[in-house]
């Protein structure tokens, strides 16, 4: 299945190590200033500025990265999946994403319409929500909401509810089995005037339904009403036929939408209903440009590219052990568990398209919010013997006031120390350096810029995918997990299911000795 020459492939890839090496073995400082990268070495695309100048980069290597892309028909592929090709070919699926924010030129008509109708029943429902014309069982206004999913279900939710700040219904999240955050959030909730959002693709997703069989007892406990919680219940599914069980009201989510990918669909009703429309369509229309940009931008102003190719030099050639996000843009705090999910969940794979092991490394990624991390981690980025890739962002927004300000500097200043370091002549003070950094500097945060830098980042991980010739859209890894926890969680309350080690049952013995009720 994949049809590139391999021998002009490994060509390109020998070229690179050789450069790779003749950098470091090459005066630095001369080789960073000859090549007048801090000029050159960044694009600005709608809102978003991403400078690589602190890549191990310099204009040959790019070149050979760009011919790698074009070997591999990267955006090629970006095109037919966009067009409905079966892309997810292990699951039989097309991956259409994009379309729902209007990415949809070759596309049939049958999927437009269908697009057009969900988009239209989630606006009528929101708009009904917010002017009250849709109540409670009791006629009360809905005054809260409570959102109930994990995974896809839930970070793309929580990183736009926290990027927004206060709406005109607040979100309660419910995402873990945790009793005593379930406890806290449903004291403050009057069920009479909460609306319920049960988010789940599959509606299999066990912590998903435990919490759903809690806030049900909660409301009918609550209420005395066994037949008022339907009406309070909005259902976002694949799956029609659970969807009915659970709530009076449902909105489907396509079976060509991953759940990782599902922000753009009928999983963002909470945010709709508490932001307005009006939002929501600044959401799309940021990442429709994302969407064009990576579709018909050339390799070097193409911002998801350029990321791909950097992560695939960084962890093919300069063998990285990880990749961290740096966030010094305070409302995005949830940006690092979203891009976790994206990144890992899409490319942590084991086989190439011809079902053979596969060449590619996968890292981790991990980071956070700053300047937190530089009171807690980057003492190990510093002077840590791993090398690292980073991606520090930053907003401009805000930048007369001194607090918001000092957030750039700190970006700035890091940024500088993972790339030259700096040298003493105490090797304890001694700081490596060298590792490769991007800096995407938002114009502001809102809605727009996020759907735009969310949606670059989901390009971004499609052509990882196609570098690497893996399939970006499945995650089998994820089940085998869900069944053993089942098992475990029989014998833990003393069945026996046969089917576990002998040291798991003995342990199991321990634990079930050792719990205190
Ligand atoms: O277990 C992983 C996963 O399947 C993710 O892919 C998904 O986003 C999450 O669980 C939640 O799944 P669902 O939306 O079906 O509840």
């Amino acid at each position: 299945m994949i049809e590139e020459n391999t021998d002009a492939l490994q060509r390109t890839m020998d070229s690179l190590a050789r450069q790779v090496e003749a950098i470091f073995d090459s005066d630095q400082h001369l080789w960073l200033q000859r090549r007048q990268r801090y000029q050159t070495f960044c694009e600005t695309s709608s809102g978003i500025l991403l400078d690589w100048s602190h890549q191990w980069v310099d204009d040959d290597i790019l070149d050979d990265l760009c011919d790698i892309a074009e070997q591999r028909r990267v955006i090629q592929k970006l095109h037919e999946q966009c067009n409905g090709a079966l892309v997810n070919y292990t699951e039989q699926r097309r991956v259409l994403h994009t379309a729902l924010r209007g990415t949809n030129a070759g596309l049939e008509e049958a999927t437009k319409r269908e697009i057009k109708t969900n988009f239209e029943a989630m606006v009528a429902f929101a708009n009904d929500v917010r002017n009250e014309k849709l109540k409670g069982f009791w006629r009360d206004p809905f005054e809260s909401i409570l959102h109930i999913g994990i995974g896809g279900s839930h970070l793309g939710q929580a990183l736009l509810q926290e990027a927004l700040g206060e709406g005109a219904l607040p979100i309660h999240f419910l995402s873990n089995v945790d009793d005593e955050t379930a406890t806290s959030i449903l004291q403050t909730l009057n069920p009479r005037s909460t609306l319920i959002f049960v988010a789940s693709k599959s509606m299999r997703t066990a912590e998903t339904l435990r919490n759903f069989e809690l806030v049900e007892a909660w409301f009918t406990s609550a209420t005395k009403n066994p037949h008022a919680f339907k009406h309070h219940c909005v259902c976002l599914t694949s799956n029609q036929t659970a969807a009915l069980q659970f709530g009076n009201h449902h909105f489907p989510i396509p079976d060509y939408v991953g759940g990782r990918f599902s922000i753009w669909s009928a999983m963002a009703l909470p945010i709709l209903v508490a932001h307005g429309i009006d939002t929501f369509r600044d959401f799309l229309e940021g990442a429709r440009e994302a969407d064009h940009d990576a579709l018909h931008q050339p390799p070097r102003q193409n911002l998801s590219l350029l990321l791909a190719l950097f992560a695939f030099f960084n962890i093919e050639l300069r063998y990285v052990s990880s990749h961290v996000i740096a966030s010094y843009i305070p409302q995005m705090r949830q940006l690092v568990p979203y891009l976790q999910q994206l990144e890992l969940e899409s490319n942590g794979k084991p086989a190439n398209l011809d079902n053979e092991s596969t060449s590619s490394t996968t890292v981790a990624l991990w980071g956070g919010e700053e300047t937190n991390g530089q009171h807690a981690w980057h003492q190990f980025l510093h002077q840590g013997t791993s090398i690292v890739s980073v991606d520090l962002l930053a907003t401009t927004e805000g930048m007369a006031q001194p607090n918001n300000r000092w957030n750039i500097a700190n970006c700035l200043a890091q940024r500088h120390l993972f790339f030259h370091g700096h040298s003493d002549e105490s090797e304890e003070r001694t700081i490596n350096g060298h590792h490769g950094c991007n800096l995407l500097i938002l114009d502001r945060v809102n809605t727009k810029t996020l759907g735009k830098l969310l949606a670059t980042y989901e390009h971004k991980v499609a052509f990882l995918g196609f570098l690497w010739g893996i399939n970006s859209y499945d995650q089998f890894g994820v089940e085998q997990g869900k069944i053993l926890a089942e098992m475990y969680d029989q014998e833990l309350v003393g069945k026996t299911t046969g089917s576990l080690l002998e040291s798991d049952l003995h342990l199991i013995d321990k634990i079930r000795q050792q719990a205190i009720d």
